[in-house]
């Protein structure tokens, strides 16, 4: 028992870099590692990175140089680096000179060669294999752990949209769709070994297969996955505001797993900004979508992602930005402030903003924002909200703890049988962070 090699996975940012840092593990798994989450006595530990922003990036830094006092104890120890940051065009040489402790660097493109990686590193070498484009889909990446009730599932890889301040179209290549049938295959797999709930992942997910020929609809996409019996929900991440059709929006309305759940980041509110990040829509098309999603599918939930303190953001503009925040009535926001990505072009521009201001206009936005999400939930009291059971809260594990369809999380006493399952919870009281339901009773 105590010779079994144990593998830690540290991962960082986005639920894509977790389905790769799923990836991996299992990869390791399959070369005879058990996971573990026992850092000091680790035998392999992968650090899977993010580079969306420069503090992802130093946390991960530190974290890097804490694992060399982990190495200078146990030798044997490999510590694998992949992901985002080391896929940065230049990145590798730095932090190997700056890391030499590291025993396997390696990139986005070439998860599937792992265990060759591994191997060459017990071999007694230092591995550094980072593929600097994309070869074909790859397909066979491993299936995550079995018997969880909730899976990622990517059905797409890279982006093609080149917002002016964003690095992931240079760390993960152009969209590249999965083949539908290996998407349903997977998804089927999953199901069939007690996975409830997928969330299907994409930079872009609304330009899912318009790369084929002929091209396939991300809606059609969700309808087959609609079909699959033992699935109780779905859920999609994330669509680009100028991306997402009528069709996709009916979709959500007539499906019956489809959860009602929009992540639609906007970014900025004022159209100058807007233009100026190359986001491709304006701030009343993006109100127009919200329209035909209120007006179709009433009960959606929308959430976004907002970037404050871009290159040449006035106070009116920000004003704008708060502005949609009452308009659009998110139930959450992902809030960050810009941060300056080399060779991205925003990186290059005039009237770079002042780390103060960035942070006073954080902190207005994530009030503004808290007040939204507050009277959400308690126009949410006293109603009935279908809730998946995930299992005990961590806050509490005497409560469990799910999610309504919208994807707002709900704590409630409650027998362990439910987990796994559906409830009707009714909604009895609304926190600042945290609903409170109790089960419906059948009398
Ligand atoms: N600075 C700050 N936030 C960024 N994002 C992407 N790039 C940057 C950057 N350079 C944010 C966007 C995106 C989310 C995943 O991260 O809001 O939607
Ligand atoms: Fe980055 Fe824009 Fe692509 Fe999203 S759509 S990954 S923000 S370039």
């Amino acid at each position: 028992m105590n010779n079994e090699k144990k593998v830690v996975t540290l991962t960082y940012g986005c639920q894509m870099s977790e389905r790769d840092a799923e990836t991996l593990t299992e990869i390791s798994r399959q070369e005879g590692y058990v996971t573990s989450n026992d850092l000091e006595n680790a035998d392999l530990i992968i650090i899977n990175t993010c580079c969306v922003r420069e503090s992802a990036e130093n946390k991960i830094l530190g974290k890097i140089g804490d694992l060399k006092k982990l190495k200078d104890k146990n030798p044997n120890l490999k510590i694998a680096v992949s992901g985002c940051m080391v896929q940065q065009p230049g990145a590798l040489e730095r932090l190997q000179k700056r890391a030499p402790h590291i025993d396997i660097w390696t990139g986005t493109h070439n998860l599937h060669e792992f265990s060759g990686l591994l191997h060459r590193s017990a071999a007694g070498s230092k591995v550094a294999e980072i593929w600097q484009e994309p070869q074909e889909t790859i397909e066979s990446t491993p299936l995550a752990e079995k018997g969880k009730l909730q899976a990622n599932v990517n059905i797409m890889y890279g982006c093609n949209n080149f917002c002016s301040y964003c690095i992931v179209p240079h760390v993960r290549g152009r969209e590249r769709s999965r083949k539908p049938e290996e998407i349903i295959e997977e998804i089927k797999s999953l199901a069939a070994n007690g996975c409830r709930e997928v969330t299907l992942l994409g930079q872009n997910v609304n330009s899912y297969g318009k790369d084929f020929d002929p091209p396939f609809d991300f809606a059609d996409l969700l309808r087959e996955v609609d079909q699959i019996p033992e699935l109780l929900r779905i859920r999609f991440i994330t669509s680009h505001p100028k991306d997402l059709s009528d069709k996709l929006i009916q979709t959500i309305a007539s499906g019956k797993k489809l959860c009602e759940h929009f992540h639609l980041p906007l970014q900025s509110g004022s159209n100058s900004i807007l233009s100026s990040m190359n986001r491709q829509y304006t701030r009343e098309y993006y109100l127009s979508i919200v329209e035909k999603i209120r007006d179709l599918v009433p009960q959606a939930t929308l959430t976004t992602d907002i970037i404050v303190g871009f290159p040449g953001e006035t106070e009116e503009d920000f004003e704008q930005t708060l502005e949609m925040i009452n308009l659009v009535h998110y139930s959450q926001a992902f809030t960050f402030m810009y941060s300056k990505r080399s060779g991205t072009p925003a990186a290059t521009m005039n009237d770079q903003i002042s780390l103060d201001v960035k942070k006073r206009r954080l902190q207005k936005l994530m009030s503004v924002q808290n007040e939204e999400s507050h009277q959400l939930r308690q126009r949410m009291i006293g109603k009935f909200y279908e809730v998946l059971v995930e299992g005990p809260s961590k806050t509490n594990p005497n409560r469990l703890t799910g999610r309504t369809r919208g994807n707002i999380l709900v704590v409630f006493n409650g027998p362990q049988e439910v987990i796994g399952s559906l409830v009707s919870l009714r909604i009895i009281e609304a926190g600042s962070w945290t609903l409170v339901g109790e089960l419906e009773t059948t009398e």
